[in-house]
C-alpha cells in the first residue's frame, strides 16, 4: 500500500473512533434527548389531567417519523463524512463484500419480502456466524481469517465502520465474509431463514445507560425471540459488555428467554477466546470496568413463539 494511503488509514483510524464515540453520537443523542423530554412532558401532562379528573388528551401516535418505525432502534445513524480511503473502499470493494438488500421506508430497514439464502450468498454450505454491530470489523475479520471453514455475516448501520471492515477484509484476503448495512433485528427476523445461524455475536452493544434510554437497548425480550428464530437448535448467542448494568439486564432477559439455556457455569461466562480486543473493550478496561461475557444456547425443538 502506498505511504500516503497508510497515513490516511492511520488518520482515519483515530478520527473514526473519535467520531464514533463523540461528536456525531453526541449530536444525535441531543436530538433524542429533545424528543424524549417532549415524551416525558406529554406523560406528565396526562398524569396531571388524570389527577385533576380531566379527560386526558388523546395519546400521540407511537410511530416515529424519523426512524419510520413503531419501536425504538438501538442505534443513532451517524451522518458523518467518510474519509477518502473509506469512500474508495466503498466503491471498489462493496461488490465483493456488501450484500445490498431492498429497503422498506427507512435507509437501514429491510423490505418485508426479502429473503437471503446463505448457501447462495457464500456459494457453499458452511456454518454461519453473524455479528450484530460489528463496528470497524476487528472481531469478525479476525475470526473469518482464523476460521476459513465458516462463513461470516456482519450487520452494522455505521457505514464508515463497514468501509473499514472491507479494508481489513481485503488486507486479510478473505472471501468468507459478507456485510449488510441494516438494522440487525430486521435482517435476522425477516431476511435470514429460520435456524440458519450457528452463532450470533453481540459484542459491546451501545449500553444506553440513562434510564430513559434503556428501551433502546438491543438485548431485549424481543431480540431474544428474534435470535431464537435465527439460530439453529443448539446454536449459541454470545454477548460481551463492559457495562455492568447492561450485563445484569442481559442475564435477566436471557435467563427468562424460553428458547435459551445458559451455556456457562458460574456467574459469568469465561472470556470468549474467539474475540479480539477492540477499542471499545480496551476503553472499558482502561476505565477499570469488568468485562462480562455471556453465552446462551438455543434449545432444541421449535421456538416457543
Ligand atoms: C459500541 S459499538 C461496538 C462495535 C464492536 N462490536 C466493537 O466491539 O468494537 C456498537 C455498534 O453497534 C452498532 N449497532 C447498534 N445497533 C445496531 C443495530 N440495530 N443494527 C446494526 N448495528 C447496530 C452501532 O452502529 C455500533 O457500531
Amino acid at each position: 500500500m502506498p505511504e500516503n494511503d497508510k497515513t490516511a488509514e492511520r488518520q482515519e483510524k483515530s478520527d473514526s473512533h473519535e467520531n464514533h464515540e463523540n461528536s456525531e453520537l453526541h449530536e444525535n443523542h441531543e436530538t433524542i434527548e429533545r424528543r424524549e423530554n417532549a415524551e416525558l412532558r406529554e406523560k406528565s401532562e396526562r398524569h396531571q389531567a388524570a389527577e385533576n379528573g380531566e379527560a386526558p388528551a388523546p395519546r400521540k401516535k407511537q410511530f416515529d417519523s424519523r426512524t419510520f418505525r413503531d419501536k425504538p432502534v438501538s442505534f443513532v445513524r451517524r451522518g458523518g463524512r467518510m474519509t477518502p480511503s473509506q469512500e474508495r473502499a466503498w466503491q471498489d470493494l462493496s461488490s465483493r463484500y456488501v450484500l445490498e438488500l431492498p429497503r422498506g421506508h427507512a435507509a437501514t430497514s429491510v423490505a418485508a419480502d426479502v429473503r437471503v439464502d446463505p448457501v447462495t450468498l457464500f456459494g457453499r454450505e458452511a456454518p454461519l456466524i453473524v455479528e450484530v454491530g460489528s463496528g470497524q470489523g476487528h472481531a469478525i475479520v479476525h475470526a473469518a481469517t482464523e476460521r476459513p471453514d465458516c462463513d461470516f455475516l456482519a450487520i452494522e448501520v455505521f457505514r464508515a465502520g463497514l468501509a473499514r471492515t472491507m479494508i481489513r477484509a481485503e488486507w486479510a484476503a478473505i472471501d468468507n465474509l459478507k456485510l449488510v448495512e441494516a438494522n440487525a433485528p430486521e435482517v435476522l427476523e425477516q431476511a435470514l431463514p429460520e435456524g440458519s445461524v450457528d452463532e450470533l455475536w453481540v459484542f459491546f452493544a451501545d449500553p444506553w445507560a440513562k434510564t430513559k434510554h434503556t428501551k433502546r437497548r438491543l438485548i431485549s425480550q424481543d431480540f431474544a425471540r428474534i435470535a431464537a428464530q435465527a439460530l439453529r437448535p443448539g446454536g449459541v448467542l454470545r454477548l460481551a459488555t463492559d457495562w455492568q448494568d447492561y450485563a445484569d439486564h442481559m442475564v435477566t432477559v436471557m435467563d427468562a428467554a424460553p428458547d435459551f439455556e445458559r451455556d456457562f457455569a458460574g456467574e459469568w461466562a469465561p472470556r470468549f477466546e474467539g474475540r479480539v480486543l477492540t477499542a471499545f473493550e480496551q476503553k472499558g478496561i482502561k476505565k477499570g470496568r469488568d468485562i462480562r461475557d455471556l453465552a446462551y444456547r438455543r434449545l432444541s425443538g421449535p421456538t416457543s413463539r
